[in-house]
């Protein structure tokens, strides 16, 4: 029986792409893997009103880990326009796969790495080393939506003041998401955050909220920080809004190193960061929880460029680079992501994005030609 075993699930658009890309390297490196297919994504919900079927969820239960490629999502309208005829009327209903299995497999938190690596040419500073803690299954991705709003959720919210302003406001033209942050969740990133910053020596944490306006929600993140922060005599914590960190982050990248967000800031400020370190094509995801862990590269599934071996796999070899991480193969890991450095700063087989004319699976092959045995 092999050591490990890895759900493999490329989803849709150009995932099956970066995840051949990923299965060049893991075989070249000899990891002692079992990887197991799984059915995921867009085609799923049209032929079975269900993104995620069951089958694929027991694969999830039975393995070590997820590597996961990209799935399509769409607006509610065209979801429900692009289910099966013979499904339609009858309750399905769309969830975005990704974000079932962070939440169902309660994979809390969410670490994404945003590196300028040496020569590349795409950096916007070649100073820039950060890494981002974004809580991954709660605040405005809880899913706990209302549209329209229904009359006793009405009549409760009411007696809030602030809801005087929308005293008039009929129940069809009001839509509410809730964003739930619990103790908990604010307390484990935060711990997250931290233990990482100690770990590789780093001198602070950043949290991004927005404390000033979402004073319960941002409010209990930022308490809580504070709170772990003691616990960690040599890091300062450093605060920031939101808001103001996107001008922080544009301006002096270089001075931070760890940022500590909710989610949906996180998810904002992921792509914001990848920005400045090549964009998407270098941007790579952990997700990880107390006994499951998900990689992914952080783009979406580009479906224009589907199967046309034409995007960059550099995302998803750093997810695979951060799953080795999660493994304990740090031997793997640092040879992995030292022989991505070295394509990166060489340049000489690139994809379209990175300046040349290379396939996707041409640079996974170089990568593997530069990984030292
Ligand atoms: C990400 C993505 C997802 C998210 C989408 C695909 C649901 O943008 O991983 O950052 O919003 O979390
Ligand atoms: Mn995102």
């Amino acid at each position: 029986m092999a050591k490990y075993r890895i759900a493999w699930l490329p989803g849709d658009g150009i995932g099956k792409d970066v995840l051949d890309a990923a299965k060049i390297v893991l075989d070249a490196i000899k990891l002692d893997a079992e990887c197991v297919y799984g059915d995921v994504g867009w085609e799923f919900w049209k032929s079975e009103g269900n993104a995620l079927p069951d089958r694929t969820l027991e694969i999830l239960k039975s393995t070590d880990c997820c590597l996961y490629g990209a799935n399509t999502s769409k607006p509610k309208e065209e979801t429900e326009k692009e289910l099966n005829s013979e499904l339609t009327g009858k309750g399905y209903v769309y969830r975005s796969p990704i974000l079932r299995i962070r939440q169902d497999f309660k994979l809390h938190t969410c670490i994404r790495p945003c590196k300028a690596y040496k020569g590349n040419p795409l950096n916007y500073r070649d100073d820039i080393d950060l890494v981002i803690f974004r809580e991954n299954t709660e605040g405005l991705y809880c899913g706990v939506e209302y549209y329209p709003l229904p009359s006793e959720l009405m009549s409760t919210l009411s007696k809030h003041p602030r809801m005087q302003g929308f005293a008039d406001i009929s129940p069809e033209d009001i839509a509410l998401s809730c964003r739930i942050i619990t103790r908990k969740g604010a307390q484990g990133i935060a711990k997250q955050a931290f233990e990482y910053a100690k770990r590789y020596s780093k001198k602070s944490v950043t949290i991004v909220e927005k404390a000033n306006v979402l004073r319960e929600t941002s409010g209990l993140m930022l308490r809580e920080a504070r709170k772990i922060a003691q616990e960690y005599p040599g890091l300062e914590l450093r605060e920031a809004n939101i808001d103001a960190m996107c001008m922080w982050l544009v301006r002096n990248p270089q001075d931070y190193e760890v940022l500590l967000c909710s989610n949906l800031f996180g998810d904002i400020i992921s792509d914001l960061a990848a920005g400045l370190t090549g964009g998407l094509g270098f941007a790579s995801s952990a997700n990880i929880g107390d006994n499951y862990a998900l990689f992914e590269p952080s783009h979406g599934s580009a479906p224009k460029y589907a199967g046309q071996y034409k995007v960059n796999p550099i995302a998803s070899l750093l997810a695979v680079k951060l799953m080795l991480d999660y493994l304990g193969e740090d031997t793997l890991a640092t040879r992995l992501e030292e022989a991505i450095a070295k394509v990166i700063e060489e340049r000489k087989v690139a994809t379209y994005d990175f300046g040349g004319e290379a396939s996707t699976l041409d640079v996974a092959r170089e990568v593997v030609r530069n990984i030292a045995i």
